[in-house]
């Protein structure tokens, strides 16, 4: 006769190393990808006020901090450049020295192996600081499509391993691949921002790209935070125009999403972005005493990897590297 209960879940619980045996879950340093802001301008260099523990760093530092994420196990990380110059029309974006492609060369010339992914949108490089040009007070999709296809074509040229559009706009994909191909740079690969909603949790971000929308808000181009099928839509959509890699972001809140991207694409390696309002909250609580800024993030991340992200955007890369190592 059975005796209840049969199944004692906590029998492999019970020591540190049966649950190392049993777990399912193990974050590493080389799925990890850390976000870099690189300034035009050497004066706008330094902490974020809005980010703590996040600098701005000018070409000249680049190279330094390469070595010190490199020196920790990270071996990918993700562009943005801050313009000196903005205007309506976004002229710097494509500019083949521009600081983007400034910064790619840098990291390059650093090292040779590093993982080098550019952000490509123009909300930083526009004075309006919208994620495209400005046409009857709204923003004109496809006349940005070919400014983000120049862009990303400036960027590849420079050495980017990989284009992450970010503007979301329609058929930013298949026009960046078309101009990459035009280019020659068919081995330059697009990761996709393919679900990417217009959340609140962006804007410790803005001060620190300097791209706060002037008027309005993004809602008419990023996602409605309440919707999943169309998620899902999003994701198809990138993969039909040739996207090598999809993102979903934020994450924490999105994990939902990231399981339901990964089941109808589980050829596309995935990945999610912890994104800088996600940072700034674990790690201001975790300076005023009120969690454990370690214990929480790692759990965050640990979750957004459990619902299917194959690769993870965050603020908190270089110190996961070095957490885990210790
Ligand atoms: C630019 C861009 C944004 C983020 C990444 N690329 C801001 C926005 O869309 O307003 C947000 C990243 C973060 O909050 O960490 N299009
Ligand atoms: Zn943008």
């Amino acid at each position: 006769m059975s005796r209840y209960p049969q199944r004692r879940l906590r029998r492999l619980r019970r020591t540190p190393a049966l649950r190392s045996l049993v777990r399912e879950t193990v974050l590493s340093p080389r799925e990890l990808i850390q976000p870099v802001f690189v300034v035009e301008d050497p004066q706008s260099a330094g902490p974020i006020a809005s980010l703590p523990g996040v600098q701005r760093y000018h070409l000249d530092q680049l190279a330094g901090e390469i070595e010190r994420l490199t020196a920790a196990g990270i071996q990918a990380v993700l562009l943005f450049g801050i313009p000196k110059k903005k205007d309506a029309r976004a002229s710097a974006a494509t500019d083949v020295s521009g600081i983007t492609a400034q910064a790619v060369r840098r990291c390059r010339e650093a090292r040779e192996d590093l993982v080098i992914i550019t952000d490509v949108c123009v909300c930083s490089y526009t004075d309006h600081g919208h994620c495209g040009v400005i046409a009857d007070e709204s923003v004109d999709n496809d006349a940005t499509l070919s400014i983000l296809a120049e862009m990303a074509v400036a960027h590849a040229h420079a050495g980017a391993d990989l284009v992450a559009p970010s503007a979301m706009m329609d058929g930013q994909v298949a026009a960046i691949r078309a101009a990459l191909d035009d280019a020659g740079h068919y081995e330059t690969g697009i990761l996709s921002y393919a679900v990417k909603f217009a959340s609140s949790l962006y804007g410790p971000f803005r001060d620190a790209a300097d791209c706060a929308p002037q008027f309005g808000d993004r809602r008419a181009y990023q996602m409605d935070p309440a919707n999943a099928r169309e998620a899902l839509a999003e994701a198809s959509t990138d993969v039909a125009e040739g996207a090598d890699a999809l993102m979903v972001k934020p994450a924490l809140a999105y994990l939902d999403i990231i399981h339901h991207v990964k089941q109808q694409h589980p050829d596309h390696p995935l990945a999610a972005y912890q994104v800088s309002g996600e940072y700034s909250m674990i790690a201001t609580a975790g300076r005023e005493g009120l969690l454990d800024e370690r214990l929480v993030a790692l759990e965050s991340l640990t979750a957004i990897k459990r619902a299917g992200a194959d690769l993870i955007i965050t603020y908190y890369a270089d110190r996961v590297a070095n957490w885990l190592a210790s």
